[in-house]
């Protein structure tokens, strides 16, 4: 159970802040599950101006982004990537690092995926996997542990990483773990629309779709890159 949290100026007592007391139940409420721009054969639940997301993040600076509230442009062109070209999944083991919404993990399996491991440390975005897994039809194993400080759970054939090199810490952990993957024998793939941490020596662009990117408006695309990790 997630505890209340209250922004400042805002009155504990209100009943809109009171009543919320688990992520599932807030983000069935409070966010629209519409289709992703440029990938409509997907679903998400998604912020809008009048979501009040702060409610489960807390105050401003006090709480992990809602990350996985949104979709990414590494995330939605992997997923257009996976939609289009299924034979990259087909009958695969995948793993979806780094899952936020879960939107790469849903294409995967969507595109007949053997299996998909959705990773992801927030426990909100755990809440939104599950709740845009089950409005999609797929199922998804979701690893709540932070992978990139361990090996790579056994068996993979495919990992697959949507956006996650948007810090230069967490770019070194993602492509230290992502070595580890490529030494026990998966493909990686890494969706991205060029982001400050990406690591240009070691990709290789394998494909390009025009996507929506967090923080446009919703109809803005714009182009992002699937690269082989070498
Ligand atoms: C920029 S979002 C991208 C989400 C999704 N892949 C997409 O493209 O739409 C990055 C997500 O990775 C998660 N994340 C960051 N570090 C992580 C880690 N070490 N293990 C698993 N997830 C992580 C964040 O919580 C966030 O939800």
């Amino acid at each position: 159970m997630w505890k209340n949290v209250t922004a400042p100026g805002r009155d504990s007592d209100d009943p809109a802040i009171a009543d919320i007391a688990d992520a599932p139940a807030f983000i069935e409420a409070h966010m629209c599950l519409r289709s992703v721009p440029s990938i409509p054969e997907i679903s998400l639940y998604t912020a809008h101006p009048g979501s009040g997301l702060w409610r489960l993040t807390g105050r401003s600076g006090e709480g992990t982004p809602p990350y996985w509230a949104y979709a990414w442009a590494g995330g939605a062109v992997l997923a257009r990537h996976f939609l289009d070209r299924p034979e990259n999944v087909r009958g695969r083991r995948v793993l979806d690092l780094g899952a936020g919404s879960g939107l790469v993990g849903i294409a995967a399996a969507r595109a007949g995926a053997a299996s998909v491991t959705a990773a992801e440390i927030d426990r909100n975005g755990i809440a939104a996997i599950r709740l845009n897994a089950a409005a999609n039809g797929v199922a998804l194993e979701i690893l709540d542990r932070d992978l990139t400080r361990a090996e790579p759970p056994p068996g993979l054939d495919l990992v697959a990483v949507g956006d996650l090199f948007y810090s230069a810490a967490l770019a070194r952990r993602v492509t230290r773990f992502l070595d580890r993957c490529l030494t026990a024998g998966a493909e990686v793939l890494v969706g991205d629309p060029g982001r400050a941490f990406l690591p240009h020596a070691r990709l290789q662009p394998v494909a390009e779709y025009a996507v929506p990117d967090f923080g446009d408006s919703g109809a803005a695309l714009k182009p992002s890159t699937v690269f082989a990790y070498r």
